[in-house]
Order: C-alpha cells, then structure tokens, then sequence
C-alpha cells in the first residue's frame, strides 16, 4: 500500500497535534537520564515521527528511519534538511542541528513484512512508528512483539486508527459508509488481513504478555473549518476506499463525499501506545 508524501505533508501538523502528550511525557521521563539515544522508526515516511519527538528526546539521537517506499525515503531527507536549523551528509544519512540537539539520520529501504526481526536485533533504545500499525495484520503484531521483546526493547507508537469516525452534520448514509470503510480497513495491507481499528488493543495484550507495562492514550484528529484541505482529502479517501468494497451503491458514496464538502467537523479516533519492558 502506498501513500504520497503530499497526504503525509497534508496530515502531519493534526498528527503533531493530536499526540498525546501525557504518553510523550511518560516517554520523555523515561529516557531522560540519557545523552544520547538510539531510535528506530517504523514505516517513517517523510519523518514526521521524528520531527514530533526528537525536541522531546535526549540532546543526542540516531534514528534510523525505515521504509519500503524510496520516494518517501528521499521526501523524508529533503523534509528533515528544511526543517533542521543545519544539515550535513554522512554516510548514507545525514547529520542535523535543530534547537541545539544533534541528530544523526540513516535512511534504510526495508519491507518490514519481510525483514523485522534483523531490524530489532540491532538493539535500539526505542522502537517507535506513526500511524502504522492498523495497516499489520494481527500475526505481525504478535512476530513483531514476540522481536521486541526478545530484546527487552521499549516501544512508542502513536496515532494507530481506533474506528472512531464523527462528521458533523450527520449524513443518513454515515452508519454504511463507516461498515465498508472499516471492511476496507480490514483488508491486507501487504502483512496479511490488517488489524485495523484493533490493532492497539491486540498490541497491548501481546505486550502485556510479555510482561511489558502498557499505557495508551486516546490521541484524536478534531478537525473544523481551518483544516478544510485536510478534511477534504480525507473525506475523498473515505468515499475512494468505501467504493472499492462495493458494499454501499456508488451514487450515495459520491452523494456522502459531496455532502462532505460542507462538513463543520471530523473527529477521527486514534490511540498512542507505550509499552516499557518490565525489569526481569
Ligand atoms: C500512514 S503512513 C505513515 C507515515 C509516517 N509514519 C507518518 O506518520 O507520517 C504508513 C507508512 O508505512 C509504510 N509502509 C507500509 N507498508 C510497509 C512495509 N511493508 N515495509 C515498510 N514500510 C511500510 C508506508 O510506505 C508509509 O510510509
């Protein structure tokens, strides 16, 4: 499944502002005894997760941003030299300044339905992701527990979809538009049948077999009229994934997406998760 950097570009300021900050402060206390420290970020896109945290982290990171997408992987290293107050190249990555931290960035092309395990056996302090993990299928989520905690690793992953879709004003086709769109959700993803809205409580309770200490937190989208590009875009992919299903007729998806238009506002849920090796 793909996505393009314009839609990563589009979501990226309500994503920084829906995180949960009472999670990013239990993170950010966590690690805060630490100079530097080293992070793996999974399905990265163009690094929004990075730039979400990193003033949050340690005065030194390494990041390793992993992707099977180039396009993004190249988006991602164009964003972060604008963004940072400087940049260099090293290596294969780059080297940033931003607001006095140094963080050193790798760009690593993996398809991460394939290659995990290699991927946390390099030990990082965190491993973290981005609305990624409503796209894996319940067998990944318990693989990729059953890596994580093989290395005891510490785990933050933010803005996983919780099925949560609120438009307002309401619309007589909503209850069927959010049935297909939740069916669509549940489609393979290219880990096999995706998790969905599930996906944060089937995470929480693989962790907490594993003797992990989990604390989520609800991190809603609540958009209004100043995010009418945003809700637009979403609206129209809602409507695009709806009519792949075929489970609603094509002239009330596009009656719904039409409608759409003149929407007041968009809650959209989502959960943030943190999951902390217990000491064994
Ligand atoms: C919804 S986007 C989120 C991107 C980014 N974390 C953010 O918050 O903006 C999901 C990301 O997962 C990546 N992805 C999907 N399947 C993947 C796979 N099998 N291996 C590696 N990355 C994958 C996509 O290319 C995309 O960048």
């Amino acid at each position: 499944m793909s996505f393009s950097a314009e839609w990563l570009a589009l979501r990226e300021p309500a994503d920084h502002e829906a995180r949960s900050i009472i999670l990013r402060n239990h993170l950010q206390a966590h690690l805060a005894n630490r100079d530097d420290v080293d992070i793996i970020d999974l399905g990265c896109g163009t690094g929004s997760n990075l730039r979400a945290l990193a003033p949050h982290l340690p005065p030194r990171q390494s990041w390793r941003l992993v992707d099977y997408d180039q396009t993004l992987l190249d988006a991602a290293r164009r964003t972060l030299r604008d963004w940072a107050d400087s940049a260099s190249d090293a290596d294969s990555g780059l080297v940033l300044q931003k607001d006095r931290k140094t963080i050193t960035v790798v760009f690593d092309r993996v398809d991460l339905a394939a290659d995990l395990e290699k991927l946390l056996a390099r030990k990082p302090d965190l491993v973290t992701a981005a609305a990624f993990f409503d796209l894996v299928s319940p067998e990944w989520i318990a693989r990729f527990c059953d890596a994580l905690a093989a290395h005891r690793l510490t785990f933050f992953t933010v803005l996983t979809y919780d099925g949560l879709d609120r438009w307002l004003p309401p619309h007589p086709a909503d209850e069927a538009m959010v049935r297909a769109f939740h069916a669509h959700q549940a489609t393979d993803k290219g880990f096999g049948m995706a998790a969905g809205p599930q996906a944060s409580h089937i995470l929480q309770q693989a962790l907490t077999r594993h003797r992990y200490r989990v604390v989520m937190e609800p991190s809603p989208w609540k958009l209004g009229q100043t995010q009418r590009a945003l809700m637009n875009a979403l609206s129209d992919g809602f409507a695009g994934a709806v009519a792949e299903t075929r489970m609603v007729p094509a002239d009330i998806v596009e009656s719904w997406r039409v409608a759409r238009r003149d929407a007041v506002s968009c809650e959209v849920g989502h959960y943030d998760l943190l999951g902390l090796p217990s000491a064994d």
